[in-house]
């Protein structure tokens, strides 16, 4: 699912970006860095850092991944 349409940022870049011990990409401005690329309107920020966090407390906890009935997927496809 593509979360920045001005960067063609996707969850599975956003799944990427945060290694495994979580402690990596726990922000969206790592996601964007990660892509070379800067935020340009900002819509999708809140949503990627929505998703940044729950995939690094999954990762740290153990827990399974986000899925796309999580709230940041609800609110990116808005
Ligand atoms: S949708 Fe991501 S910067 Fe515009």
């Amino acid at each position: 699912m593509i979360l920045c349409s001005c960067n063609m940022i996707t969850d599975r870049d956003v799944r990427a970006s945060v290694k495994p011990c979580g402690a990596a990409a726990d922000r969206a401005r790592d996601v964007f860095r990660a892509k070379g690329c800067l935020p340009r309107c900002g819509r999708c920020v809140r949503n990627i850092q929505n998703l940044c966090e729950r995939e690094a407390a999954a990762k740290v906890e153990g827990r399974p991944q986000a899925t796309r009935s999580d709230p940041a997927f609800a609110i990116a496809a808005e």
